[in-house]
């Protein structure tokens, strides 16, 4: 984990260590094997020799001609964007090993991070289509094979778990209900529990949503994330998902008007991570409905934490869990008129700590300052605005 002496900041926040087999992997004849996510993840070694080209493939592409729904929707999510400028721009400065610690969680399996270090290796790593399997960063099979094994959530209709028969497609898949699982995210979304500050680990994610409402009515990661098996995994970057999980009210009386935010569907902290920022702003408008410079009111929802010489520090931490609410009030401009909303930065501490730090230390024109100079682009432009609305004051 970055912390220790001179290491500087690492762009992911943090680098850790990966648990394994922790919340509810037990060693049941239908479970996952012990290994499943021990990092790094081995080699798949020799496909079965019966098996065509197609099958043999590793390339989300070519799961997708037998799985084309599932292809087209991991398509869309993060999950296959996670091979990113803003993590290849540092890879590139890394040595092997440290390369390989992120790779862990961003492209998982040996077969990409055998296929990046050979692009390194002609210094042609900046390049997508060099990069190969690596370039389809949290893939199918990452998720779903090991040595050339399917593994499987429990079968759709009969819910049936266990090895299917042998003569069936993949030679017979392995089903168990750890797929459906919290646990199932944990190897990615929980940083282990002793990497503290301030009492919390910078994911913390898995341990949230424990001690959550959802958790004890039986709601898992996967049952917001991937609703009817879905392969989208929307999140802080996507408007629609944050509404889900918001509930607004808006009042006025006599002396101002009220703002308030309960996060009513969120299964964790929201937002369970350090880098997004939400602000609840107000802003007075004039009699012609035009905000008033200098007005403006905010409350800041964020776990702010800051890198100072070697160590994190938390300056402070006011997001809100399962239940809770934050207020913004505005007292009444002369013209009666105010205007309220949510800003939400998702990318808010890559933008404005880690890519500028990088940019600075980067040498100029160089591969790795290109990358991150897009990926600062891209964290600048995900941002976006929710419930805004105008108030009268009542007569
Ligand atoms: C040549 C076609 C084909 C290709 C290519 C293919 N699959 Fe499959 N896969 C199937 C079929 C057919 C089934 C059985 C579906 C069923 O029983 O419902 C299946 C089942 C599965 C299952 C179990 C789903 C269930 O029904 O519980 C998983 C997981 C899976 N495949 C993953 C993958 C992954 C990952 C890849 C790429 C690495 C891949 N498959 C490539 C045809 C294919
Ligand atoms: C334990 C799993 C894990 C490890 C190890 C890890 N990351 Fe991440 N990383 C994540 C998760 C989860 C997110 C998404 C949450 C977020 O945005 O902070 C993420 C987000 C990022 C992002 C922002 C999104 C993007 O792709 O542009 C960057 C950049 C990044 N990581 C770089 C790194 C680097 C560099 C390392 C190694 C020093 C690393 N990560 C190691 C899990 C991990
Ligand atoms: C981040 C991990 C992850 C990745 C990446 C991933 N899957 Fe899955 N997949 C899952 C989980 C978890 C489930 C079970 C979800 C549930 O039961 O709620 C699942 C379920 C499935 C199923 C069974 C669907 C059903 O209706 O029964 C298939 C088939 C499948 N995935 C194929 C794929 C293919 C193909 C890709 C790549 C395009 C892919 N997966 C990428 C985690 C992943
Ligand atoms: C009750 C529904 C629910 C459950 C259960 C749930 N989430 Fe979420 N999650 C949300 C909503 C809504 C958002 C969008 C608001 C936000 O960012 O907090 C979100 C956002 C996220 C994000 C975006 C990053 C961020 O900083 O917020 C990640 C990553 C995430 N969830 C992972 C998980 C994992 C892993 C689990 C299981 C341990 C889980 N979620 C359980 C509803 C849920
Ligand atoms: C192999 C590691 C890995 C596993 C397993 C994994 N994730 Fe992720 N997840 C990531 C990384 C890395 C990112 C960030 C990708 C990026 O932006 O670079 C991410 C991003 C996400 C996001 C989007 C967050 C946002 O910023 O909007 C959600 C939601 C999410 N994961 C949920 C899940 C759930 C639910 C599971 C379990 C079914 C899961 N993940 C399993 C590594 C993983």
């Amino acid at each position: 984990m970055a912390g220790k002496g001179t290491e500087r900041m690492k762009g992911c926040f943090a680098v850790v260590a990966i648990i394994v087999a922790a919340f509810g992997v037990s060693a049941r004849a239908q479970s996952l094997p012990a290994d499943y996510w021990q990092h790094p993840l081995a080699a798949q070694g020799a496909p079965p020799s019966a098996w065509s080209e197609q099958e043999r493939s590793l390339k989300p592409e070519d799961c997708g001609v037998c799985h084309a729904d599932k292809l087209e929707e991991w398509r869309t999510s993060l999950h296959a964007k996670a091979f990113s400028p803003g993590l290849v721009g540092q890879l590139l400065t890394f040595d092997t090993e440290e390369a390989r610690s992120c790779m862990n969680c961003h492209a998982p399996l040996a077969e990409q991070r055998q296929a990046f270090e050979a692009a390194r290796r002609k210094g042609r790593g900046h390049l997508s289509k060099e990069q190969g399997l690596a370039a389809a960063g949290n893939s199918c099979g990452g998720c779903h094979v090991r040595g050339y094994r399917r593994f499987a959530p429990p079968q759709r209709d009969t819910g049936a778990v266990g090895q299917s028969d042998p003569a069936g497609p993949h030679g017979g898949v392995f089903r168990t209900a750890e797929f459906e699982m919290s646990g199932f995210c944990a190897a990615c979304h929980q940083f282990p529990r002793d990497q503290a500050i301030n009492g919390k680990p910078l994911e913390n994610t898995v341990v949230e949503w424990q001690a959550s409402p959802a958790a004890r009515e039986g709601k898992s990661c996967q049952s917001c994330h991937m609703p009817d098996r879905k392969h989208l995994w929307r999140g802080i970057h996507d408007p629609e998902m944050v509404k889900a999980g918001l509930t607004a009210e808006f009042a006025s009386d006599a002396t101002k008007a009220r703002f308030r935010l309960t996060s009513t569907g969120v299964g964790h902290a929201f937002p369970t991570y350090v880098t997004p920022k939400v602000v609840m702003t107000g802003v007075a408008l004039d009699g012609a409905g035009k905000p008033m410079r200098g007005t403006e009111r905010q409350h800041v929802i964020q776990r702010r934490v800051e890198f100072v010489n070697g160590d994190w520090v938390e300056r402070y931490d006011t997001r809100l869990l399962p239940g809770q609410s934050a207020t913004l009030d505005m007292p009444w401009p002369t013209s009666g008129r105010v205007r309220l909303w949510l800003e939400v930065h998702p990318d808010d501490f890559y933008d404005h700590d880690v890519y500028d730090a990088l940019t600075r230390d980067l040498p100029k024109g160089g591969a790795p300052a290109r990358l991150i100079a897009e990926a600062d682009h891209r964290a600048g432009e995900s941002r976006f605005t929710l419930f805004e609305t105008d108030l009268v004051q009542p007569r």
